[in-house]
């Protein structure tokens, strides 16, 4: 079985360089099915949902040519099925983002129903509804979500609830739809923007996309482009901490500064010292950090996808901290193995009273979740002795060289099979 096996380390020095944005190429990739014409896409993260990602896309008919490290050609000419088999979508949920899109192309999906996650049932209601609005039909059957439609029909969407993933995929249905499609209470996440950008440098037409209020003027035809994703800003932010937490200095690089604001704000009150250039931060401690009060909200709120990070720097800051998570239901299961470091954290609800500073020390645990996962490393990094973290394919699935880059600035850190 693979591990990662942390002893703690000093402070770290030096600077990362942050990668593409997971949250925003999954659904640029889904994406590349609305044209027949070739996409090239710049600064891929290499993550397992990516490669996730081209299975399903290859599964579709696209052909998938990698040009160097970090940029591919993709193109399919022809969708050659519209169905999305169960192993792929219970691989990753966001394989659901490519329904948009099929529907766009071709006016037909059908995609195995996304099971339960880890953090919350994620249902997907919010997707349905606003597809139904496009004049979709949607029928479930043997645990397949079939969907059709005659002719997309632009229509007013309002979501209940500002969705990443239905604003995504609503956009991918409306943009070779007939008419004017407007989200009211779309979700405003930067990756919302990037898709738009995409889709806009392939001929659409998306305003208002970073904004509650979304117009989408349906094109007839999307065509070739050339594309460079965001950088990931849940990674940078974990990079901060990285610093934070074990009192040394990072400069990280290759990043939109102002797409981190909630996070560097509520770094500064724990104690970070933070200088901002260009698209470059550095992090250092101001001495004993101290505790702060954080409630996870959609953009430009702060992200539930940093919310697990900033536990691991809460346990280590003075005082009582309250964490309180609104986005997902059940999005605490790297409490227990926090715990298992020595954390004191209560659970009331959806809230975490965390109760620090605590000198944690290494044992064995688990990552339950992606960003669970780097919360563990980076408790690792600072905890007494050697902290082996387990599962680490969630881990994978999100961080580009997790290991890699932490090494490169003093981590003691590295891949273990035991
Ligand atoms: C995306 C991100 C994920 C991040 C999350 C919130 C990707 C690939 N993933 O996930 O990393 O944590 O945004 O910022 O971009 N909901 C419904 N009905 C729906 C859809 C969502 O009730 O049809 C609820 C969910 O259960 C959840 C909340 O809305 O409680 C937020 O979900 P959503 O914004 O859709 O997150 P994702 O797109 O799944």
């Amino acid at each position: 079985m693979e591990t990662i096996k942390i002893k703690k380390s000093g402070p770290l020095h030096g600077s990362i360089r942050v990668s593409g944005a997971k949250n925003a190429i999954l659904p640029i990739l889904a994406a590349t099915l609305l044209t027949e014409d070739e996409c090239i896409i710049h600064e891929i993260p290499q993550l397992e949902d990516v490669f996730v990602m081209y299975e399903l896309l290859e599964n579709f008919g696209a052909k998938i040519e990698k040009i160097d490290e970090n940029s591919v050609k993709i193109q399919t000419k022809k969708i050659v099925s519209c169905t999305a088999p169960y192993d792929l979508i219970t691989k990753m949920r966001a394989s659901f983002l490519v329904m948009g899109s099929l529907l766009s192309r071709t006016k037909n999906a059908m995609i195995s129903m996304p099971g339960g996650c880890a953090i919350g049932s994620r249902p997907i209601d919010l997707h349905l509804k606003g597809f139904s609005s496009l004049n979709v039909n949607i029928k479930s059957n043997n645990g397949f979500i079939e969907a059709s439609t005659e002719e997309l029909k632009g229509n007013t969407i309002y979501l209940d609830f500002p969705s990443v993933g239905a604003t995504e995929n609503i956009m991918m249905a409306a943009c070779l739809a007939d008419g004017i499609t407007i989200l009211e209470n779309s979700a405003e996440e930067p990756e919302i923007v990037d898709l738009a950008n995409f889709i806009n440098s392939m001929g659409g037409k998306i305003e208002g996309a970073g904004t509650g209020t979304i117009i989408i003027t349906g094109v007839k035809k999307l065509h070739a482009t050339e594309y460079t994703v965001i950088p990931d800003r849940i990674e940078a932010g974990t990079y901060m901490i990285a610093a934070l937490v074990t009192g040394g200095k990072l400069s990280i690089e290759n990043l939109n500064v102002n797409h981190v604001q909630s996070v560097i704000a509520k770094l500064k009150e724990v104690g970070a010292d933070i200088t901002e250039k260009g698209n470059s931060i550095t992090v250092t401690s101001k001495g004993q950090l101290k505790a702060c009060d954080i409630k996870t909200l959609p953009y430009p709120g702060f992200p539930t996808d940093m919310q697990a990070q900033f536990m691991t720097l809460l346990s280590m800051s003075e005082g009582v901290s309250i964490i309180n998570e609104t986005i997902f239901e059940n999005r605490f299961m790297h409490v227990n193995e926090l715990r298992r470091l020595g954390a004191k954290i209560k659970i009331e609800a959806n809230s975490a009273i965390i109760d620090g500073p605590i000198t944690l020390s290494g044992a064995h645990v688990k990552a339950t979740d992606l960003r669970a996962g780097a919360s563990l490393i980076l408790a690792g990094l600072v905890s007494e002795g050697e902290t082996i973290i387990s599962d680490v394919y969630h881990i994978k699935r999100g961080y580009s060289n997790i290991v890699e880059k932490l090494k490169k600035v003093g981590a003691n850190i590295g891949y273990f099979n035991i």
